[in-house]
C-alpha cells in the first residue's frame, strides 16, 4: 500500500462533478489496491473520511470510517442519499483538503443512503450521527462541493483568510 498526495482547495478538480464507477469493474485489482490506498491514507491524515475526487479520481466512490478504533472501514461505490430526516445535527467539520480549517455545518440528522460495497454488492444503509454527517460530507465531494460552501459569506471569508494565512507558513 502507498499513500495517495490529497488535493487541497482550491485545486479545480475537487470543484469536479465526479462520473459514476463503472459497477462492472470493481474487481479490477487497480482499483481494489486504489480503495486500500485510500483507506491508508485516510488513516494516517488522520481523517474519518476520504472521496476520490479529492485523489484526482474524478468517479463517484469513498472511504469511511468514523470509529475511534478505526477498525470499521465502509466503502460506498455509487452512493445514492435516498432520505434526509427533518431532524438537523449541527457538527463541526473539518477536511482533509482544507487542513487547519474546521466550522460549524447543519445537515440532516439521520439518512438512507444506497451504494455498491468494495465486492460491488448494493446495500441500504440507515445512519444517524457523525456517519451520516460523514456520509453526507462525503458525497457533497462527489458533486464538487465543499463544507465551506455551507459557511455565511462573512464566515467564509474569514475562514479563508485563515486558511491563506496557514498556507503561507507551511
Ligand atoms: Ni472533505
Amino acid at each position: 500500500m502507498s499513500l495517495i498526495t490529497i488535493l487541497e482547495h482550491p485545486h479545480p478538480s475537487l470543484r469536479k462533478v465526479a462520473g459514476e464507477r463503472d459497477a462492472a469493474a470493481i474487481a479490477d485489482p487497480a482499483f481494489q489496491r486504489l480503495l486500500d490506498d485510500m483507506f491508508e491514507t485516510m488513516y494516517a491524515a488522520p481523517g474519518i473520511g476520504l472521496a476520490a475526487t479529492q485523489v484526482d479520481v474524478m468517479e463517484r466512490f469513498m472511504v469511511i470510517d468514523v470509529t475511534e478504533e478505526r477498525d470499521q472501514p465502509l466503502v460506498f461505490i455509487n452512493p445514492v442519499i435516498r432520505e434526509r430526516s427533518v431532524d438537523l445535527r449541527v457538527h463541526q467539520e473539518g477536511c482533509l483538503s482544507i487542513p487547519g480549517i474546521f466550522a460549524d455545518v447543519t445537515r440532516a440528522d439521520g439518512i438512507e443512503v444506497e451504494a455498491l460495497d468494495r465486492h460491488g454488492k448494493p446495500f441500504t444503509l440507515a445512519v444517524d450521527g457523525l456517519l451520516a454527517t460523514c456520509v453526507q460530507h462525503e458525497v457533497d465531494h462527489l458533486d464538487g462541493k465543499l463544507f465551506i460552501d455551507y459557511l455565511s459569506p462573512l464566515k467564509r471569508e474569514r475562514a479563508m483568510k485563515k486558511y491563506d494565512k496557514l498556507r503561507r507558513h507551511d
